[in-house]
Parts: structure tokens; sequence; C-alpha cells
């Protein structure tokens, strides 16, 4: 199947009159140059300093540090803007389907009709997994974590995918982006019956991408199962909204593993385990189990109180961001998908009322006035996942699952920088000097 490859080339950023380091101790000069991309903030290179100075920059947590140059997402913080390749979430969770955003993020362009078909034929026909894998899962306990499950099973992909694990054969990175996207969906239902006990349901090539994933969960063999249209379109507007996000820490951790060279399977294993933390994509799980604690309305201030209590390790799960100092464009969309899933389902989800309470107390605080606290893109997707009938511990690895693509153009754009380095920051020592060697008697 030949895809026409439209990866627009990466353009050199220009360079701008930039600043002059002063180094009062040793009374020296350095010219530091500026360099601006498309849009969003210039950048200091910064990248021969210490061969220059002998100094490091130190910015623990990147703060205000760009570790890479690259093409597929811009993020407006101050803005609340989310751009894929220069089209806005807002348009491709409107307009497009999870596939084509896939398209998009892996080759640059939106796909003609033909292109989508091929490569909606490509992904359908790597759904299914070695059935040597189906006994990976038996090693697991049936309580075991689904996140547990994912990194364990996609570091394993390796062992059987070989042939596209050469990272330097175009061909085989193809291959390998083709098979985490269309195989995640078949390892997250599977991780779901597994822990219920039910036998897996293999991938069926009629269903859509988000329809056939709904299948493979909550399809039983003893009876028909019919897809809800409208869950299959929240489910696929999930997983657009999820699919990427500029260098956020699961996908620094996809660039810094590919870094060295490490196969994609391995790469994007390391990202799920990142992604798994409550600071980042743990942190829609987390709002469920905060939202059950908090209970009711009438608890939103203690909750709140607690929230502002630098004694109280305790944070408003799904809200607060680095990069959004607004409202998170992505939790916007999602907050209409509640509205539009709990009225299919008729369901009355007091968890929704809760979290619309919560935010709104929040939004009027000036603690979280002041710290530009907004919600983000997991304060509201636990409430749909929920209503959809996802169990609270599956919702990260939702996450994952759409954070796949995103992951793997990451790294595929990575890979063909032709400047691409193994990633090794250093540090500043603040440990002990030489001292000499102690017998245990002296001890
Ligand atoms: C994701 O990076 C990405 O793009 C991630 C993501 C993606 O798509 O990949 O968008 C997905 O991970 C979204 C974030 C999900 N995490 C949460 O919802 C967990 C709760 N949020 C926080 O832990 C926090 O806001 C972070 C981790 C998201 C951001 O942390 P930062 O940028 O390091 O900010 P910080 O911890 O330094 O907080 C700044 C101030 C602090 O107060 P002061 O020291 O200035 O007095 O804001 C406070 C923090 O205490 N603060 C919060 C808070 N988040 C920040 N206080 C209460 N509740 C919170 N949620």
């Amino acid at each position: 199947m030949s895809i026409t490859t439209s990866d627009a080339p990466i353009a050199k950023p220009e360079l701008r009159e930039g600043f002059t380091l002063i180094d009062h101790a040793k009374g020296q000069k350095y010219d530091l140059p500026v360099l601006a991309g498309t849009e969003g903030p210039t950048v200091i290179d910064v990248q021969h300093l210490y061969g220059d100075t002998g100094y490091f920059t130190y910015d623990p947590g990147y703060m205000s540090t760009a570790s890479c140059e690259s093409q597929i997402t811009f993020i407006d913080g101050e803005k609340g803007i989310l751009r894929h390749r220069g089209y806005s979430i807002e348009e491709l969770s409107e307009h497009s389907d999870y596939l084509e955003v896939c398209y998009l993020l892996l080759y640059g362009e939106l796909p003609t009709a033909e292109e989508k078909a091929a490569f909606e034929h490509d992904i359908t026909y790597h759904t299914m997994l070695h059935e040597q894998l189906h006994y990976f899962f038996r090693g697991f306990r049936r309580d075991a974590h689904p996140m547990a499950i994912m990194v364990g099973v996609v570091g394993a992909l390796s062992a059987f995918y070989h042939e596209s694990t050469d990272i330097h054969d175009p061909e085989q990175r193809r291959t390998a982006t083709h098979q985490l996207i269309a195989k995640m969906p078949t390892i997250a239902a599977m991780t779901y019956k597994y822990s219920i006990g039910q036998p897996f349901v293999y991938p069926r090539n009629d269903l859509s991408y988000a329809e056939n994933f709904l299948h493979m969960t909550f399809s039983v063999p003893s009876e028909d199962y019919r897809v809800n249209p409208v869950l299959a379109r929240a489910m696929d507007r999930i997983f657009i909204l999820h699919a990427d996000h500029e260098q956020n820490a699961s996908t620094s951790t996809v660039r810094t593993a590919g870094s060295s060279g490490a196969n994609p399977f391995a790469c994007v294993a390391a990202g799920i385990a990142s992604l798994w933390g409550p600071a980042h994509g743990g942190a829609n799980e987390a709002v469920l189990r905060m939202l059950d604690e908090i209970g009711h309305k009438d608890r939103v201030g203690e909750f709140v109180k607690r929230a502002k209590d630098k004694d109280d390790p305790f944070r408003l799960m799904g809200f607060g961001h680095r990069v959004y100092k607004n409202y998170d464009p992505r939790a916007a969309v999602l907050r209409e998908s509640c509205h539009e899933v709990l009225a299919e389902l008729h369901v009355d989800n007091p968890q929704l009322d809760l979290a619309i309470e919560l935010e709104r107390i929040a939004l009027e605080d000036d603690y979280f006035v002041e710290r530009k606290l907004f919600p983000n893109v997991d304060f509201y997707s636990g409430i749909i996942l929920s209503a959809m009938g996802f169990p609270t511990s599956l919702f990260t690895v939702l996450f994952a699952l759409a954070r796949t693509v995103g992951w793997v153009a990451q790294w595929k754009e990575m890979i063909k920088e032709p400047a691409q380095k193994i990633s090794r920051p250093r540090q500043i020592y603040t440990g002990y000097r030489q001292r000499p060697f102690r017998a245990i008697e002296e001890r």
C-alpha cells in the first residue's frame, strides 16, 4: 500500500538578533543567538554555551527549556490554543475523525479520500495481536492495574514484531507506527476483559476504529452487541482530544528513549509508564476518585480549602497545567461532550453536577485565578468515560491508547532529524568532594 508521505520539510528556524552574556567573574562576553520558529516563543540557542563558557544552564522540570524543534503540535498556553499541523483542535474534534488526525500527525497533511482509505485499511489489518501474547496476559493477577499490563505487553511487542524494529528503515518505521496505533485498542480492551474474567474479543474489520474498540471492550460471545453511534462518536472525539500535546512528560520520555536508538515499541512502553503518573495522564483516574471523596456539593468548599493549604498535599486533580494558563481547549470540548453522552444514556450523573460546581467555585477563587489554574483535559474526561461504562482504572489506559499516535509521530520526527543526538542532560553537583575510602571497621 503506498501512502504518499507529504512530510513538510523541516524549515530552519530564523536567526534573530540575540543576547550578549557578560561573565563578570571572567570579564568576558558571549553572544547567544535567538532562533524564531513559525509562531510561539523564540528561543535562545544555548547549544554551544558549555563549550564556549564552561557553564551549564539550570532548569529543573524544564520550565524554560525547548528540548527540540517540531512541526507537529502548537500550543499557546496564554490563549488556550491547541493546533495539530496548523488545524485547531476545535475544528478537528468537530469535523475530523481519529484515524484522519493520526494521518495528519504522522504525515503532515489531511489525507485525500484515497489516502485515508489506504491508511484505514492498513491500520485495520494490523489490529490483531500475535496469539502467543494472550498467554502474556495470563502472567498477571486479575486485579493488576491495567496500566501495569499495558507497560508490560507493549514493551513485549518488540519480541513479536522483529520485522519493524529497524529504526533506520523508513518502511519498518512506517509499519511499526501503524502497528502500534492499530494494536493499542486491542491490548486496552484485553486488559479490561482480563480484569473482569471475560474472554478476549477479537477485532472486526468491518467496524471503525472507535466502534471496534467499544466492541472489543463491551461485547460478549453469548449475544450480539450493537455499538451506539453516539458513544462511538464520543469515543472517537475523546481519542482526537488526547492524540498529541507537544513536548509533555510522556512524549519527552518517548523522545529520550528513542534518542538512544531503542525500538519504537520499547519507547512507547516508556511513554505509557510516564503517562501513568497522577500529575500527568493518571489525573483522569484521580479526578473521579477525588469527586467520589468530595461526595456532595456541600463539601466542595472544604476540598478547595485543602487544595490551597500548603501543608496539605491534596491538589484539585484535573486543575492546572504547565502550559495552559487559560482554559484547556480540550476540557471545553469534553465538557460539551459530557452533556451529549449523559443525555444519550439518559444518565443523571451527580459527578458532573459536582464537577461543574467545583469548577465554578475554583474559578471564582483568588488562589486559582492568581495562579491561572483552569480545568485541564483530565477534568471532564473521566466523567464521560465513567458514564460510558469504563471502570476508573481504565481511564489512563484510554489516554495511552489515544496518545500513542502522538508519541510515534514525535518519535518519527526525531529519528528523521538529521542533527538528532542522544538526550543526555547534565546537572549541578552538590554532593561530597573526593574523600578517602574507610574500612568497615572504621565506620
Ligand atoms: C496532563 O504537559 C501536558 O501537556 C500534559 C497533558 C497532555 O495532554 O499531555 O496536558 C495532560 O498531564 C494534564 C495535567 C493533569 N494533572 C493534573 O490535573 C494534576 C493536578 N495538577 C497539578 O499537579 C499541576 O497543575 C501540574 C502538574 C499539571 C502542573 O504543575 P506545574 O506546572 O509544575 O505547576 P506547579 O506545581 O509549580 O504549580 C504552580 C502553583 C503552585 O502554587 P505556589 O507554589 O505558586 O503557591 O499552582 C499550585 C501549586 O501549588 N497548583 C495547584 C494545582 N496545580 C498547581 N494547587 C492546587 N491544585 C492544583 N491542581
